[in-house]
């Protein structure tokens, strides 16, 4: 097990070994690494249907593969203060048997991996190749026994989370409301939620896939207002942590 410190610092150096992972993982020559990141998020807004799409999660199950990969890997390097500071969020909640709901490419699940707070971690995401990537990933960083996957929360058979994490995840969702009462039956008095949300396309559309309807965002606060409770943290403003309200 790694210190908190320790942590840190190698996602600031290295995202964890990210680049070398993704060039393995997707046998992408080095030469061609650089290129693939610049161009990922506006290849990925271009994948995305618009309103010909029916079912939210089919643009995660059929059509991103491994899209969101580039994506995300160049926004974690690109963006690594930021992400650093999700890090230091969950060191001062995680715990126990932690969930990462909607987990990406793993650099929440891995860091929570190494830290001795947490007894295991269920990684939940619906893309298979996000999945098999960050599986990947956790056994080259040694710490694949902690860490199990997962397309959804159900498989896992977990009926009580210590700590939920779900960054940047639910305005992908067709429904976020719903997803803040699953996270409340999982949760008991003494869990945590760590939650964030960006209900916006974007000024020039580069988030085609993000939710922002008016109705569906209302929904979402009445539901979160009525569920949980907020939990002070001096580390990022716009990320937030969560108890139940009973
Ligand atoms: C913007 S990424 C965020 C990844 C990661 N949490 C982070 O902060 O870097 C959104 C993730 O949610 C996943 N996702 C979308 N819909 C989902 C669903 N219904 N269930 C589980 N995961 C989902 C996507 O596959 C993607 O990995």
């Amino acid at each position: 097990m790694k210190n908190n410190d320790f942590i840190l610092k190698e996602f600031l150096d290295n995202a964890f070994n990210l680049k070398s992972h993704l060039m393995e993982f997707l046998s992408i020559e080095e030469c061609d690494l650089d290129g693939f990141l610049a161009n990922a998020k506006i290849n990925l807004a271009n994948l995305h249907p618009g309103d010909a799409l029916s079912d939210v999660s089919d643009f995660y199950t059929k059509i991103v593969g491994d899209g969101h990969l580039a994506d995300l890997a160049a926004w974690h390097i690109t963006s690594k203060d930021y992400i650093s500071d999700t890090l230091k969020l969950q060191q001062r909640f995680s715990r126990d048997l932690v969930l990462d709901f909607g987990g990406g490419i793993g650099t929440h699940a891995l860091a929570n991996a190494m830290s001795s707070k947490v007894e295991h971690v269920f990684f939940v995401d619906i893309n298979e190749t996000n999945r098999n990537f960050v599986e990947y990933r956790a056994k080259e960083l040694g710490v694949e026994k902690k860490i199990t996957f997962f397309k959804a929360i159900e498989d896992a058979q977990i009926s009580k989370f210590d700590t939920i994490i779900c960054l940047d995840v639910l305005e992908h969702l067709a429904d976020p409301a719903s997803q803040i009462e699953i996270f409340n039956e999982i949760m008991d008095c003494n869990s945590i939620a760590l939650l964030n949300w960006y209900f916006y396309k974007g000024e020039k559309n580069e988030y085609p896939f993000h939710i922002d309807d008016n109705q569906i965002i209302e929904n979402f606060f009445k539901t979160i207002q009525s569920n949980f409770l907020e939990v002070f943290h001096p580390i990022l403003i716009t990320a937030r942590a969560y108890k139940k309200i009973r």
